[in-house]
């Protein structure tokens, strides 16, 4: 027990305040004040893009601020600051907080942007907030599913169509996903949802891709109704590196219960192994060679034992 107490105390310890950047400055966490007239906090009116560091090195920047970019043009916020400054903000960040983090810890990193206030319609709004925030990239709930696998459930609550909000920008108007998570966990306690689009088609979770291994290799919702997920594309470039197929199609549940292997991408925890959806094993119910192959895969690419990080940070917190 002794250790593991110390653990505790060595990841802590050092914790100072985060620094965060808000339109143009760098502040103390705690002294950055949201503004509850802004549209961001009345209306859901912002987006929002989120990275993560491996090792202190942040984690495929560049294509996160392109998707961030993107998510703008799409809701028509001008920010005044470009793709390239604001990596070097991301970047600055990273050097400002990394220090304040113990051993086997990274950062998590949001860039939320906000259309600002506005008593009347969106196009007198103005002028935008541009928040860039940091924490610990925290999976002390969360490791033990590399292990054990989480459990999905496909919801009756869908995702939204292209047609009202493109699930390609990355917003967090989505209640949606509330509702679906609220619905997963009264099937399953503890499950997570796992979304489709009107057709049936499968989509994604509430904050992850969703990926199914069968006979034909590995195999992914397309982007028409989810997130383009950087997590997602890393996996389908190491599942190139490593010669397995991997397709982008059009899938239904009948796809996932008689998958080999289902797993969740997302950047907080890169890969999970799914060993449950609505209630039946996937495959013989524990997590699949191929998804812990993957994962072997991701961490030799970035370096780090991604695992071991999780699980050092879960004893650590008891
Ligand atoms: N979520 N789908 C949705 C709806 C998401 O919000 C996310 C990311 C993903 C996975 O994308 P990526 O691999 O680029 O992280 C898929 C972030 C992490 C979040 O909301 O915190």
């Amino acid at each position: 027990m002794a250790p593991l107490i110390w653990e505790k105390q060595e990841r802590v310890k050092r914790m100072a305040e985060f620094t965060w950047y808000h339109n143009g400055k760098w502040l103390p966490q705690s002294q950055v004040k949201p503004d509850p007239n802004d549209r961001g906090v009345t209306l859901g009116d912002q987006v929002v893009d989120v990275e993560r560091t491996f090792g202190g090195k942040g984690f495929r920047i560049e294509e996160h601020i392109d998707r961030l970019y993107k998510s703008l043009k799409h809701v028509r916020i001008e920010i005044g600051i470009s793709p390239a400054e604001m990596i070097e903000i991301t970047e600055e960040g990273i050097s400002r907080n990394w220090p304040l983090l113990g051993e086997k810890s990274d950062l998590s990193i949001t860039q939320l942007v906000t259309r600002g206030q506005s008593r009347d319609r969106a196009w007198t709004a103005g002028p935008p907030n541009v928040y860039v925030k940091f924490r610990e990239n925290n999976l002390e709930n969360w490791a033990h599913y590399y292990t054990e696998g989480v459990h999905g459930v496909i919801t009756k609550v869908r995702s939204y169509e292209p047609d009202t909000i493109d699930p390609k920008v990355k917003h967090l108007s989505r209640m949606n996903m509330t509702l679906a998570e609220l619905e997963a966990n009264d099937v399953d306690p503890g499950a997570w949802p796992i979304l489709s689009d009107k057709g049936g088609n499968l989509t994604e979770g509430s904050g992850y891709n969703v990926f199914i291994v069968s006979g034909e290799g590995l195999r992914t919702p397309t982007d028409r109704a989810a997130l383009a997920g950087i997590s997602r594309s890393m996996v389908m470039d190491l599942a190139m590196h490593l010669k397995m197929p991997c397709h982008e199609e059009d899938l239904q549940p009948y796809d996932m219960y008689t998958a080999d292997e289902v797993f969740f991408t997302s950047t907080p925890f890169s890969i999970l192994p799914v060993t449950q959806v609505d209630r039946r094993n996937i495959g013989d119910g524990n997590p699949g060679p191929v998804t812990q192959q993957l994962l072997a895969a991701w961490s030799d690419v970035v370096g780090m034992d991604m695992i071991g990080q999780a699980i050092h940070q879960s004893r650590a917190s008891t």
